[in-house]
């Protein structure tokens, strides 16, 4: 284990401004941390890029958030988590705390015995998604949807415009066809969508995600690890991305709620 102590910054990286969603959560639950957040829009969407692809982006941002100094790494994507996350616990020594979509709540919770799950097509296919799939799909109908062109629309700030509209009735109605009462969202980009989803689904309909778990299961790791920052100082955030920072910043000040000074991820 590398020398890592409290005081460093926990490191959280996504395809693009997907993350906040997950970043949200963390500042909620861990007030006092410092955040290191890369979106790597410059690549984004990962879901329809190779898994090597993927697997090297992931390995590339974790290095670099390693040499930042970082105590922990969240992996706040599902498909990263999908395509990568073995090969970061191999590679990586700090404590890496990744996605699972919110299947096993779903499960207890619904009525109809059928959950939809929206994720990118990659998640789908992973093979941490087989395996959640065969945990619960015993005693659940799981219907797992793939949401082309969503990723896009949030990466864009497009969060209840037409075009959005469109690609989720495509993607929610045929689930509720199918009698699902629970929807979960298993993708970071969408609980900025959430709102338009629960319009479209209904009232009947509970939609959840896992952000607010991830960011438990950061701070059970960190308290085990004995690395929580303690209750002194306010947090502090640090933005950057891969993509073209013109572009990002209003749209990152939009998905945080306040100004977002965002930094150039370079060379990476
Ligand atoms: N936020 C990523 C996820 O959770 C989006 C994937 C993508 O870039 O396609 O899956």
């Amino acid at each position: 284990m590398q020398n890592i102590n409290a005081k460093m910054p926990i490191g959280v990286f996504d395809s693009g401004v997907g993350g906040l969603s997950v970043l949200h959560e963390i500042r909620r639950l861990l007030p006092n941390e410092d955040l290191l957040y890369v979106a790597d829009s410059g690549h984004a969407p990962y879901g329809d890029k190779s898994q090597q692809f993927i697997e090297q982006r992931s390995i590339a941002i974790s290095e670099f958030l390693v040499s930042r100094n970082v105590k922990a790494i969240v992996v706040a994507c599902n498909t990263a988590t999908g395509a990568a996350i073995a090969t970061l616990r191999s590679k990586f020594s700090v404590p890496i705390v990744a996605m699972e979509p919110a299947v096993k709540p779903a499960a207890a919770l619904s009525k109809t015995g059928v959950i939809g799950v929206l994720a990118t097509s990659r998640t789908l296919a992973s093979a941490n998604f087989v395996q959640l799939f065969a945990r619960y799909g015993g005693d659940v109908r799981i219907e797992g949807q793939a949401c082309p062109g969503l990723v896009e629309e949030v990466e864009a700030g497009n969060l209840s415009g037409s075009q959005s509209r469109l690609l989720l009735e495509r993607y929610v109605l045929p689930l509720l066809e199918r009698d699902a009462d629970i929807i979960v969202l298993g993708c970071t980009h969408y609980p900025f969508l959430a709102s338009l989803i629960k319009e479209i689904a209904g009232p009947t309909v509970a939609v959840i995600d896992s952000g607010a778990a991830v960011a438990r299961e950061l701070y059970r790791r960190l308290e085990v690890e004995q690395l929580l920052a303690g209750d002194k100082e306010e947090g502090t955030e640090l933005f950057l991305t891969s993509g073209s920072l013109a572009q990002a910043e209003p749209i990152f000040s939009q998905l945080w709620k306040e100004n977002v000074d965002l930094s150039a991820l370079r060379d990476r």
